[in-house]
């Protein structure tokens, strides 16, 4: 199999319409799960939560799969948090990047996860499991996150405790950010659970909002539609269970051209 990486073939390959972009570092947290950096083109505008096509040329074409930006749209640099497939088409191969290679990234952003999609409320819950951290690692480095809301819960449930990391240090520097540390240490929750190993909170996001563990963990009433938001980015599954709950609570699912109490987006990638 013939995989471009390198800048030069990517260039003189690259499809119209995509960007080449250059690799700035990589960081591997477990055999399932890396994050890698990338410059970010002049023109390229985005929303803090949307997501971008990213690709490699792969045997004289081009494969891309969604990734959410999970850097701030402020950010000079792009910023990606992925799974690793053994045999995933496009993933078996982006794992094995090195800072100095390239990629393809197609030119429009697009997504539901962010900020204008919810109408104003007191408390966002970004519900995540997995990859799907990355378009909440985005928003909670966002200073217009914390415009809009007064406190910002981010759960992050994964299958193993190493799996966490990526979501700590992220907290850690964003409460130690220059520009909005102080925000971030005001207003930002991280709650972590994990399900097949020991851990201080165990369990599935949506076992813990069903047995109402989550709301007595945090210390906070349950979800009331009145002043409660949340964002949902999780695989399929967990989605549609999560949403569900959600909407037993008597939130409403909204959408870019029609904003309301709650946004889902599906964490991509195979
Ligand atoms: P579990 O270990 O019980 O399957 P994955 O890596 O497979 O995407 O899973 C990430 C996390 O999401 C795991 O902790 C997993 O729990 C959890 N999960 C899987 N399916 C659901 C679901 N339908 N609702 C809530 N959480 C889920």
């Amino acid at each position: 199999m013939n995989v471009l990486a390198k800048a030069a073939d990517l260039e003189a390959a690259a499809p119209a319409g995509a960007f080449v972009q250059e690799v700035t570092s990589v960081q591997h947290y477990t055999d399932r799960l890396f994050k890698f950096r990338m410059t970010r083109p002049a023109s390229f505008r985005f929303r803090s939560g949307e997501f971008v096509m990213i690709g490699l040329m792969i045997d004289g074409k081009p494969l891309y799969r969604a990734y959410s930006i999970a850097s701030p749209s402020w950010d000079e640099e792009l910023e990606f948090f992925s799974i690793k497939v053994p045999d995933g088409p496009l993933t078996q191969h982006l794992q094995k990047i090195q800072p100095g290679d390239a990629v393809l990234m197609k030119k429009k952003p697009t997504g539901t996860l962010v900020n204008d999609a919810l109408i104003p409320g007191k408390r966002v819950y970004m519900f995540s499991t997995g990859t799907g951290l990355a378009p909440f690692a985005s928003l909670i480095r966002d200073p217009e996150t914390y415009e809009k809301f007064d406190q910002v819960i981010v759960t992050h449930t994964c299958r193993e405790v190493a799996e966490l990391k990526y979501g700590l240090d992220l907290v850690e520097e964003t409460k130690n950010d220059p520009l909005i540390g102080e925000l971030a240490q005001e207003k930002l929750v991280h709650y972590t659970s994990v399900t097949r190993e020991d851990y201080p909170f165990k369990g599935r996001i949506t076992d813990l909002i069903e047995s109402g563990k989550l709301f007595t963990d945090l210390g906070v009433p349950p979800l009331d539609p009145a002043i409660d938001r949340g964002m949902i980015c999780g695989s399929m599954e967990m989605l549609k269970d999560t949403k569900a709950l959600l909407e037993k609570a008597g939130l409403n699912e909204g959408a870019n051209n029609k904003p309301a109490e709650f946004v889902v987006e599906r964490a991509f990638v195979g």
